[in-house]
């Protein structure tokens, strides 16, 4: 049993008032998450608790406290009002796991700015496609990354200023600005952004089938779900060592590295070095990790490296394990279970949602396999998909919806009002996922909705890759679709059709998969090229991933009807 009550008597009579309380949050109040993450935890007498240690990938460490959290934090919303940005504005955060990145999300948000973290592996265009479509007026980032901001530079004129907290000696441009954040005094005090619930705090950038990627639009008041989610679910207490393992350029990062165990007051490790199954353990066993948060791809990477290598580390600390991203297969959970003594409890959400809405609990029996159940205040159902009406019936298969009205909901996409209504049928906000629920009332994931891509997971938008591959000259058409992986669950594979004068040959194959990783991301790139006469296509035209999904995964094909050219 958990110190948070069992989930049964969690269930009736919830209110996410218990969160406002426990945040001495008055409705209509003032709410801002930076102050809520640093003055708050300072105030109720932990300024000297560590909230974060840090390790590269050298070995060097770094701790703050939380009152270091507090006056850096100043510092920056200070630094980004001196040299003119202004509430409201975009900020976008493209920088590696550096202490700045965490620091500088607080920091905008206690200015009023609206934080944009973006992957420090995007590339060029992956990046210019975002701050586009924000309108971003300032980009904090690091010296290293300035050859891909500058690349973009001249193509986006609202972008004003150039942050670079690790500038060094770098003989930086104009508009290029250095900030140091440790050195020189402290900022002690700083007016915090009267942000209240509905303010807008976050803008996370996810893939969809259509069109270019969306803004996920979060207000301040997301922090409502945030917090008692990461109490309930991830089981923070007060003398927890949390590890996270996403990059704030993702939602996990960001809910769950840094708004959700700092809004809780609880120390955090930070990891800013890439998968390494030896140093993992390593981290675990030296900082003490008790509660950690990762996911399937990670998982079924350790899983390779098998179990004689856990029983090499004491990792006697570890209390707590959750898992989210992509289906966490019955084969992990049980894997963790005799690896480290405790399953792994998967939990399911996504950008739009904000925060974890189904979940395996702590103290919950686990179905190793299922994703486990809504958390109070979610009312979660799958629907038939034509009529949109719950399902009631156990074990079939529908689309997984939401009832809309939950804290950290979006509140929609960044200038992209038609593409939000969208997501909305029958009352209920759609997921864009298929699972059945069990007459225990256990969800089980089945797969998505759309044609979005879950490498590792993370989603890739196929709209983006074949825009990107259109500027290859070799590439007539393209389809991007996953291809099933054995670590990474899904990759991505094109279909090209060459223009006339082009032959198909190994030299190109590896040529426009360089193409991809150089203008998006290494996530982004095919794993495999498969040059065809041309691709399936519908009577109007529009090219049918489906049907080349569904001979990757070796699946039936479904109605093809509308098939063009069969
Ligand atoms: O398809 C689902 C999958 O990841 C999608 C959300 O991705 P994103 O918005 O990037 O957020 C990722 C972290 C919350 C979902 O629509 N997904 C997420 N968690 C799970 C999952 N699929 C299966 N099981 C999960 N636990």
């Amino acid at each position: 049993m958990s110190h948070i009550g069992s989930y049964e008597s969690r269930l009736p009579n919830f209110n996410w008032a218990i969160s406002e309380e426990e945040l001495g949050y008055t409705p209509g109040g003032k709410i801002n998450i930076g102050w809520y993450c640093t003055d708050r935890i300072c105030e109720m007498g932990k300024a000297q608790k560590k909230a974060l240690i840090w390790e590269d990938y050298q070995g060097n460490t770094k701790t703050y406290t939380f009152d270091d959290l507090r006056v850096y934090s100043n510092k920056v919303a200070q630094f980004m009002l001196k040299t003119g940005s202004q509430p409201g504005q975009r900020i976008c955060l493209f920088m590696d796991r550096i202490p700045e990145l965490y620091i500088s999300f607080l920091g905008v948000l206690k200015m009023g700015g609206i934080v944009q973290p973006l992957f420090s592996a995007f590339r060029d265009e992956s990046l210019f496609t975002r701050l586009n479509n924000a309108g971003t007026t300032a980009i904090i980032t690091q010296k290293k990354l300035l050859p891909v901001v500058r690349k973009i530079r001249d193509q986006l004129p609202e972008l004003k200023y150039v942050i670079v907290p690790d500038a060094g000696d770098a003989a930086l441009r104009e508009g290029e600005i250095p900030f140091v954040m440790e050195e020189g005094p402290r900022v002690e005090r700083f007016d915090v952004y009267p942000s209240t619930a509905e303010t807008p705090s976050v803008l996370h950038y996810t893939s969809g089938t259509t069109g270019q990627p969306k803004g996920a639009q979060h207000v301040h008041y997301s922090l409502i779900a945030q917090y008692l989610t990461t109490k309930w679910v991830l089981d923070l207490r007060e003398d927890d060592i949390y590890w996270c393992n996403a990059d704030p350029g993702w939602v996990t990062g960001t809910s769950y590295g840094i708004i959700g165990p700092w809004s809780n007051g609880v120390t955090q490790f930070v990891l800013d070095s890439g998968f390494n199954a030896e140093r993992w353990y390593s981290v675990m066993a030296k900082h003490r990790v008790t509660v950690w948060y990762s996911a399937p791809t990670a998982i079924r990477l350790l899983m390779k490296e098998g179990i004689e290598l856990v029983r090499k580390h004491d990792l006697s600390s570890l209390r707590h394990l959750a898992s989210v991203g992509e289906p966490l297969n019955a084969e992990a959970v049980i894997w963790s279970q005799e690896a480290f003594g405790k399953p792994f409890h998967d939990t399911y959400w996504q950008t739009e949602t904000g925060c974890i809405v189904v979940s395996n609990y702590p103290g919950m029996p686990v179905k190793p396999g299922s994703m486990g159940k809504p958390f109070p205040g979610i009312t979660a159902a799958v629907l038939d998909v034509k009529t949109h009406e719950p399902i009631t019936v156990p074990g079939k298969v529908g689309l997984i919806a939401l009832k809309p009205g939950w804290p950290s909901m979006i509140r929609g996409y960044w200038n992209n009002a038609k593409g939000y209504a969208n997501k909305f049928r029958n009352g209920w906000y759609l997921t864009g996922d298929r699972s059945s629920i069990d007459k225990e009332g256990y969800f089980w994931f089945v797969g998505r909705d759309d044609d979005v891509i879950n490498t590792g997971g993370h989603l890739v938008g196929p709209f983006e890759i074949e825009s990107a591959l259109l500027e290859h000259p070799a590439v007539a058409e393209s389809a991007a679709v996953a291809k099933p992986d054995r670590v990474n669950m899904e990759v991505v594979k094109a279909f090209i059709a060459l223009k006339p004068g082009f032959e198909p040959s190994d030299d190109l194959d590896l040529e426009i998969m360089n193409f991809i990783r150089k203008k998006l991301s290494p996530l982004a790139m095919p794993q495999e090229i498969e040059f065809v006469k041309s691709l399936p296509k519908t009577r109007s035209g529009k090219i049918m991933r489906r049907v080349l999904r569904a001979q990757e995964f070796g699946e039936p094909i479904g109605d093809i009807s509308t098939l063009e050219n069969d």
